[in-house]
C-alpha cells in the first residue's frame, strides 16, 4: 500500500519526503488554505518538491465549478504546470464527465469525495487513475465505514478496472491498518496521523523493560 500525505504545507512535506519516502501527495483546498500562500504559489512550490521522481500529487480543481468544460479546462491548465500532477474532482455528473474527458486526453485524475461504491463505480467506468473514498467523514456523520474499502475493491475486481483506491480521511491508525487488510492500494493522512501510528504504548513498555534489563546486565 503506497504511502501518500494529505497536505500542502512544504515544510511537512520536506518533512516526509526525507524521512519517510512518501510516495505521493494529495492536498485539497483546506490544505491550501491551511499553507497560508496563495493556490499558484503553492502548488508551484510542492511541483518543485517533486520534480524527477514519478510520485503522484493531486491537485483539485476549482470546487465551485459546474460546468464540465471548464473542469477540463482547468484541469488542462494545471497539469502543464508538472508531470506529477494528478487532476483532483469531486463527485457529480460533470466530474465524472471531466475525468472521462482528461483521461482521454493522457491527464491522470483522482475522484475525490467518494462516500458510495455506487460513486466509486461512476469514477471507474470513466477512467480516474484513483479514487478517493473518504473513511473519516464517513464515520463522523455515523455512517460505518468499516467495509467500504473492501466493497470498492470488489467492484473494480470484478469488472477489471485499473483504478487505485486511495483511502482518505484517515483519522487513525486502526483505519490504516484496517485499510491495508481491505486492499486499499493507497493511504493519504495527514503528518500527526502518521506519527501517532509509528507508536503503540506496548512498544514504549518493552523499550523500558529492555532498558532496565540492559542497565542490570554487565557489559563487558
Ligand atoms: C483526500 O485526498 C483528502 O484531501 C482528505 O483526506 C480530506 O480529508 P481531511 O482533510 O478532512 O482529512
Amino acid at each position: 500500500m503506497k504511502l501518500f500525505l494529505d497536505s500542502a504545507k512544504t515544510d511537512e512535506i520536506s518533512r516526509a519526503l526525507e524521512l519517510w519516502d512518501v510516495d505521493g501527495l494529495t492536498t485539497n483546498p483546506k490544505h491550501v488554505q491551511a499553507s497560508g500562500k496563495s493556490f499558484r504559489v503553492a502548488i508551484e512550490e510542492i511541483a518543485e518538491l517533486f520534480k524527477g521522481t514519478d510520485k503522484p500529487v493531486s491537485v483539485e480543481v476549482n470546487p465551485h465549478i459546474t460546468d464540465w468544460k471548464q473542469m477540463v479546462s482547468e484541469g488542462l491548465e494545471l497539469s502543464k504546470i508538472s508531470p506529477n500532477f494528478v487532476i483532483k474532482i469531486g463527485a457529480s455528473e460533470a466530474g465524472f464527465k471531466a475525468i472521462r474527458e482528461l483521461t482521454a486526453q493522457g491527464v491522470r485524475c483522482n475522484a475525490t469525495l467518494i462516500f458510495s461504491v455506487a460513486q466509486a463505480w461512476h469514477a471507474a467506468r470513466a477512467g480516474a487513475a484513483f479514487i478517493s473514498p473518504f473513511l473519516g467523514w464517513k464515520e463522523q456523520h455515523g455512517d460505518s465505514a468499516s467495509s467500504f474499502i473492501l466493497e470498492v475493491r470488489t467492484m473494480l475486481e470484478n469488472f477489471g478496472y485499473e483504478s487505485e483506491i486511495i483511502a482518505a480521511a484517515i483519522r487513525n491508525a486502526s483505519q490504516i491498518g484496517n485499510a491495508s487488510v481491505d486492499g486499499a492500494h493507497c493511504i493519504t493522512a495527514g503528518m500527526a496521523v502518521y506519527e501517532d501510528s509509528f507508536r503503540n504504548p506496548y512498544t514504549n513498555m518493552g523499550e523500558k523493560i529492555f532498558q532496565d534489563a540492559w542497565d542490570a546486565t554487565p557489559q563487558s
